[in-house]
């Protein structure tokens, strides 16, 4: 096992990771000091396989512990299902010394965040992440939010866990595109900051492709490690954890373009960090030409999108892009890869060359 020290003053936590921590659940929140009752947070998908294990740890180290069950996906990271959170906390009078934890992907991480953020004006919680995108990114650095019928994240607030636990067994049961889309956060953290962290990841592409849990575990604490210093230096995203979005805007546009049915969204981020290596690029920001093809050639043996599907408009997009209420014309703040490792932030990249890039990506 492995530990990350999220270090925030008084909102300090650790994230254990590594293969064999579900079943230690109720030791491990032991040794970490946990007190009182759990209100455990879950999707029946998840339930199915790891709801027992984690209860039946719980329960051995003396725990009392309940569940609520929301349903799979997106659009159930609501105030609805907030709601029904509540609910279940007021009906079984959980007091301000209450625990809620999280257990499986982003989705149930967020909305269970949210939950805790807002309960009581704040109870503790504790994330159990089950896909690797969890994992690598949402568990860590206290972005908690539910979505709003106009616009995703809309209502949150920025409230850290208490504990992190990473299992890597369970992405034995993550289908495929889960997988693969929680790999391009890890590859963003690679080429945003860590050069040498970016080699292991291509020379380790076959075991990362047969989720070998020992290297996974390594990589989910080396994208930790990453992610938690980068966390530290701004937790509230006034300034350099905006470098964590490489890859986000024209990723956020094609999710959007395609009513957020036709990519995961790391397949959208991956498209979207190649677009900004292309961008990179053209404006001479960025001067190793070899870099694009190492990380198409990454995302391609991951099974990855490297080119726009057939009928994306590169008008739709610009409008997406340029057009919105919130962005002053031209004034998009670019996230861009200066060298490996490194990014700078850019607000003077003409339209055009955004637009040639997407039509050289395979936009109409
Ligand atoms: P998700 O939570 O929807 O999980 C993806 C699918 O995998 C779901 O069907 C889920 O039930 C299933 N699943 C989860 N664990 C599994 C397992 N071990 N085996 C089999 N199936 C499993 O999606 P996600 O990609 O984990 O998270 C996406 C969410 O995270 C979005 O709402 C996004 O806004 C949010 N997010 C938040 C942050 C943050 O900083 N808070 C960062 C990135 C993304
Ligand atoms: N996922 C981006 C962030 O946590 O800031």
């Amino acid at each position: 096992m492995q530990e990350v020290r999220v270090e925030l003053g008084e909102r300090s936590y650790s994230i254990l990771t590594g293969t064999g921590l579900l079943v230690r659940s109720g030791s491990l929140f032991k040794e970490r000091g946990v007190k009182g009752k759990i209100l455990t947070v879950t999707n029946p998908t998840v339930a199915q396989w790891y709801l027992t294990p984690l209860l039946d740890s719980l329960a051995e180290a003396g725990y009392q512990a309940e569940t609520v069950l929301i349903p799979d996906g997106e659009e159930y990271k609501s105030l609805e299902q907030a709601g029904r959170i509540y609910d279940k906390l007021v009906d079984g009078e959980y007091d301000r010394k209450s625990v809620l934890v999280a257990l499986g992907g982003g989705v149930i991480g967020d909305l269970t965040g949210f939950a805790a953020a807002t309960y009581m004006r704040g109870i503790r919680y504790i994330q159990i992440p089950t896909t690797l995108l969890a994992q690598v990114d949402s568990s860590i650095g206290g972005k908690t939010a539910v979505n709003h019928p106009k616009g995703k994240n809309l209502i949150g607030a920025f409230y850290q866990p208490n504990l992190v636990i990473s299992d890597v067994g369970t992405f034995r049961t993550l289908p495929e595109r889960e997988f693969s889309s929680g790999m391009v956060e890890v590859i963003k953290h690679g080429m945003i900051l860590d050069p040498d962290y970016f080699e292991k990841l291509e020379h380790e592409a076959q075991a990362i492709k047969a989720r070998d849990p020992e290297i996974m575990a390594e990589i989910v604490a080396g994208s930790c490690r990453i992610k938690a210093a980068v966390v530290q230096e701004d937790e509230r995203e006034t300034g350099r954890r905006a470098i964590l979005n490489f890859g986000h805007t024209i990723g956020h546009a094609l999710e959007s373009i395609t009513g957020y049915q036709r990519f995961k969204h790391g397949e959208a981020v991956a498209l979207g960090i190649l677009a900004a290596l292309k961008i990179a690029l053209r404006n001479k920001i960025l001067d190793d030409a070899a870099l694009y093809p190492k990380a198409a050639a990454m995302f391609e043996s991951l099974g990855l999108p490297t080119k726009l599907p057939a009928g994306i408009s590169c008008e739709g997009i610009m409008a997406l892009l340029y057009l919105d209420k919130k962005v002053e014309y031209g004034k998009i703040r670019w996230i861009l890869p200066k060298s490996l490792g490194q990014v700078l932030i850019s607000s003077k990249i003409p339209p055009e060359t955004v637009k040639d890039t997407l039509s050289e990506l395979g936009g109409v």
